[in-house]
């Protein structure tokens, strides 16, 4: 089966052509993402309103490009799927009508996607992992820990209360002075810190649940941060490292729950799968965490290359390619879902 899929549910516009079978790896024929960075970039962070524009502005050639690459036409394609949701209102009514009227043209069945969906589903595109599996995705816009159990079939154990963990980098970064987007500067600047130096609070470490928030965290570095102007290069790489490292605390802890509260549903000592994903998987000094704590639990930890771990239209293709496999398309009076929980 192959499959035409769009997003432009933030501020990457992406068209892509996947083809494979639920089960095993499938096959990526055109990949394509256009990322709005510097439209962007002056502002600190993404303007739903210049992003739905620049959506409208490159979308239609990207799908061109795409088909032109995987070497088809738009005939030869079995299905269409576009995000539907969650994510920026603007962005998601584009994709959705271009998707809903390229599905209408062809007569081909239309595939609404939910993003998250999406991305919890990349592991089975790029290895095939089977179900059941524990995902952890951390991005600028998600921050969840979820069981996914079959296509459709996911269990929420948890969510963030307040801000996501890429945006407390992107914030971090912004206060620090440090470039947009944060994470990697954040990253970069940490490793010549010193991690001790700044006693930041783990938020939410200890409690029951697997729910994360990075509110207070923020706040505190702001403080902390606020008392030592002018900052000198050491405050702020010091300030850098001791962030970095009271988030990978906060995120191994809430991940440690999650991993035996599916291990205990599971009633076996069996290696459970346990995907990363999104942007903030590329962090090294988090990766190294999860890798020890996986060991630890009984957890074999995968995590996607990185142009599929962040935004993408692959992982919207394959989303549908799974829907399809199972009957589960949908009309094309489907709308825009700017909150859309799994
Ligand atoms: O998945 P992504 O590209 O886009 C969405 O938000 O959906 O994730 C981008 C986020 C940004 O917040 C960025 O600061 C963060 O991922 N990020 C990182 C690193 N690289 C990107 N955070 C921490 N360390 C990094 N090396
Ligand atoms: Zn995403």
């Amino acid at each position: 089966m192959t499959v035409l899929g769009l997003e432009t549910s933030c501020d990457e516009t992406a068209a892509a052509v996947v083809s494979g079978v639920p089960g095993r790896p499938g096959t990526i024929r055109a990949n394509l993402v256009l990322s709005q960075f510097d439209e962007h970039a002056p502002y600190g962070g993404v303007v739903p309103e210049i992003a739905a524009r620049a959506h409208i502005d490159h979308l239609d050639s990207l799908i061109a490009s795409a088909l032109r690459e995987a070497g088809l036409g738009l005939n030869d394609v079995d299905a269409i799927a576009a995000t539907a949701g969650p994510g920026l209102v603007g962005g998601l009514m584009v994709g959705l009508v271009t998707g809903k009227a390229l599905a209408f043209a062809a007569q081909k069945p239309f595939v609404a996607v939910n993003h998250l969906e999406a991305h919890a589903l990349t592991a089975r595109l790029v290895s095939g992992t089977q179900f059941p599996y524990l995902v952890l995705l951390v991005s600028g816009g998600h921050c969840q820990l979820l069981e996914a159990r079959g296509v459709g079939d996911y269990t929420l154990l948890g969510t963030t209360l307040d801000d996501a963990v890429g945006e407390a980098f992107d914030k971090t970064a912004k206060l620090l002075g440090l470039g947009y987007p944060g994470g990697p500067h954040v990253e970069k600047w940490a490793r010549k810190g010193d991690a001790k130096r700044f006693d930041l609070p783990r938020p939410m470490k200890g409690r029951p649940g697997a729910d994360f928030s990075f509110a207070g965290l923020k706040t505190a570095l702001r403080q902390t941060v606020t008392k030592l102007v002018p900052l000198t290069e050491t405050d702020l790489a010091d300030a850098a490292a001791s962030f970095q490292l009271a988030v990978a605390d906060a995120i191994e802890d809430r991940t440690r729950n999650a991993m035996r509260m599916m291990r205990e549903r599971a009633g076996t000592g069996d290696p459970i799968p346990f995907v990363v994903a999104g942007g903030v998987a590329a962090n090294a000094a988090l990766r190294e965490r999860l890798e020890t704590l996986a060991q630890a639990e009984g957890f074999d930890l995968t995590a996607p290359p990185m142009a599929l771990c962040t935004d993408n239209a692959a992982m919207i293709a394959w989303a549908g390619v799974e829907r399809v496999a199972i009957g589960s398309t949908d009309t094309l009076d489907a709308s825009p879902r700017p909150r859309w929980p799994l």
